[in-house]
């Protein structure tokens, strides 16, 4: 996927450690795709003796500064781990704070995501958030649809098992309807996998046509570039069911930092880090140029078996 123009002019403070960071940094080589697991926010909250939901407010300063930044850097995809299927064990006031403060956010950010040309997307089980947070994220993403710039993923009521049964049932839906249409219009038609496997028909035929693109295209992310490299703040190194699928060939990194402290700089020093790796998905390095990505969840871009083994 071809680098976006970055547009920093007069964002980043002369003479600040951001600035020697980004001249580090090469524009051509910028992740597609950072996914972030916000992590730290109880932590941060606790050691300043405030309650938990302090850590939840402090965050959204990080949310802010993060989004804008990556959209102005020229990320295609941003993706923020907000709310996991795994979060509705919380405190029901945890978990009502966490929305009020959601809403509050669409609220407000609105209009910069708009003036950024950023579209604001959600991954994640939707259907399970109260109709009142329902209305505001889909009032987002209603506004923001067709907006050229960064895509700004939210994971809400996320799971990244979920994500992958709910693609499985997608898909099979879609194999039933084929099936049904096939049955109308008088018999099977032969078929084959698009990886070049054997050609079979009716029903095998069906099932053989399943490869990692297809599935892939129905995953939430469908269409997105995978992403390059996975955050994780406050230490942990736990992936938390966090996008299964797509994170097969991301770089990850792990920071000590608490979500409510991490800003652009700890960002640009994530980035300058990836950069410094050596990704070779399976493969050996043929050059010293870097290997482009392989790996494209949805319609962009078929995967290249050859590299990986
Ligand atoms: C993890 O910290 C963080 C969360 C579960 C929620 C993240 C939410 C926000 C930053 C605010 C809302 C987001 C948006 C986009 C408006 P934790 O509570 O698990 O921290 P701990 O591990 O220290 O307890």
């Amino acid at each position: 996927m071809a680098a976006r123009k970055p547009d920093l002019a007069g964002y980043i403070n002369p003479g600040s450690v951001e600035e020697s960071i980004l001249r580090d940094i090469d524009f051509q080589r910028l992740p597609s795709h950072i996914a972030v697991i916000m992590d730290g926010n109880g932590r941060w909250a606790q050691q300043r003796r405030l309650p938990r939901v302090a850590g939840h407010r402090a965050g959204i300063d990080s949310v802010r500064d993060i989004v804008e930044t990556s959209a102005r850097l020229g990320l295609h995809v941003l993706t923020l781990y907000a709310f996991s299927q795994e979060n509705w064990k919380r405190p029901r006031t945890e978990i009502s704070t966490l929305m009020l403060l959601l809403k509050e956010y669409l609220n407000r950010e609105l209009d910069t995501l708009v003036r950024n040309e950023i579209r604001f997307n959600v991954i994640g089980r939707m259907d399970d958030l109260d109709p009142s947070v329902q209305r505001e994220l889909k009032k987002g993403m209603r506004e923001t649809q067709g907006l050229q710039g960064m895509t700004f993923n939210i994971a809400l009521s996320y799971g990244g098992r979920a994500e992958i049964v709910d693609a499985c049932r997608k898909l099979m839906a879609e194999i039933e309807r084929e099936r049904d249409s096939e049955a109308s219009s008088g018999g099977p038609t032969a078929s084959g996998p698009r990886d070049g496997g054997p050609v079979l028909s009716g029903e095998a035929g069906c099932v053989a046509e399943i490869d990692e693109d297809r599935f892939a295209s129905h995953l939430y992310t469908a269409g997105q570039p995978d992403p390059d490299l996975l955050i994780r703040t406050s230490g942990e190194m736990r992936i938390s069911n966090f996008l299964l699928w797509q994170i097969a060939y991301a770089e990850i990194w792990v920071t000590p930092t608490l979500w409510p402290d991490f800003r652009k700089v700890e960002l640009l020093t994530a980035i300058r880090d990836f950069q410094k790796r050596d990704r070779r998905y399976g493969g050996v390095r043929a050059t010293s140029e870097p290997q482009a990505p392989a790996a494209q969840s949805g319609s962009a871009g078929a995967h290249d078996k050859r590299r990986v083994v």
